[in-house]
C-alpha cells in the first residue's frame, strides 16, 4: 500500500519521508509530548531519522501505518499519527503527537478522523482503540470529538518514565463509525 495520501480542509497526511526528520526532531524533543507519549526524553540526536525509518519498514510489513500530518494552513510538518492493526481481531491502536506551535487549531481532531476512515474503509478494521493518561483530557477530548468512545480505566496499565499509570481507554466499533454524520466520518467539520 505505497502512496496513500489522507486529506481534508486541515490537515493532510501521507507516510513519513526522511525530509521529516529536521521537523520530527525538533518538535518532538519538547517536554510536553514526552510527558504524554512514549517519545523520548531527551531526544536524541539520531531519533528521528530512525523514527522515519522504522516507520517506513513497518508501513511495508504491514505492522503499522504512521503518517505524517502537515498542518495545511502553513504547509509546515505538525506531527505524526499512526495505527498498528492487531490483524487476528481485525482492530488497530491508534497513537499521537501535535507539535506544540500547532496546538489547539483542531490539527489532531482532523487527523483522528481521517485516520479512522482509513481504518475503516481501506484496511476494513472492526475496532479502534487508544488509551490516554488522565492528566491529559485534551487527548481525551480529541478521540470524543473523532466518535470514539470512552469504555474505562486501565489501571496502572503501563509503566512510563518509572511510574505505572493508568490510562483513560476509548475505542469505536464499526457500527458507531457507521452511524457518524458523515460530515464527522469523511469531512473537516470541527466541533
Ligand atoms: C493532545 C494533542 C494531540 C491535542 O492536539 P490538538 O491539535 O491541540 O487537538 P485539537 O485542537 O484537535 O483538540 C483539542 C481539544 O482539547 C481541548 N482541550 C485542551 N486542553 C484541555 C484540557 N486541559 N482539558 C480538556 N480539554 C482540553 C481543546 O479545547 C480542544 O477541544 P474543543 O475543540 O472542544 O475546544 C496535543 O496536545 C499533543 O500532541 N499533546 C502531547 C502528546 C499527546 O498527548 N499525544 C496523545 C497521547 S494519548
Amino acid at each position: 500500500m505505497d502512496h496513500v495520501k489522507l486529506e481534508n480542509e486541515t490537515v493532510l497526511m501521507r507516510p513519513l519521508e526522511a525530509r521529516d526528520s529536521s521537523a520530527i526532531q525538533d518538535l518532538a524533543a519538547a517536554p510536553e509530548i514526552a510527558a504524554n507519549t512514549f517519545v523520548p526524553h531527551p531526544y536524541p540526536p539520531e531519533a528521528a531519522s530512525e523514527f522515519i525509518q522504522k516507520g517506513q519498514e513497518s508501513w511495508r510489513s504491514g505492522e503499522a501505518y504512521v503518517f505524517g500530518i502537515i498542518d495545511k494552513s502553513s504547509q509546515r510538518f505538525a506531527g505524526c499519527m499512526g495505527i498498528h492493526p492487531a490483524p487476528e481481531h481485525n482492530r488497530a491502536e491508534v497513537g499521537y503527537w501535535i507539535g506544540l506551535p500547532f496546538w489547539g487549531r483542531g490539527l489532531a481532531t482532523a487527523a483522528l478522523r481521517l485516520l479512522l476512515q482509513f481504518g475503516f474503509e481501506t484496511l476494513k478494521l472492526n475496532r479502534v482503540e487508544a488509551g490516554h493518561f488522565d492528566y491529559n483530557p485534551a487527548s481525551g477530548r480529541v478521540m470524543q470529538k473523532a466518535g470514539m468512545r470512552r469504555e474505562g480505566l486501565r489501571r496502572q496499565y503501563v509503566l512510563h518514565h518509572e511510574e505505572y499509570k493508568d490510562l483513560v481507554w476509548y475505542a469505536i466499533v464499526r457500527e458507531d463509525y457507521e452511524a457518524l454524520p458523515s460530515a464527522k466520518r469523511k469531512e473537516t467539520a470541527e466541533d
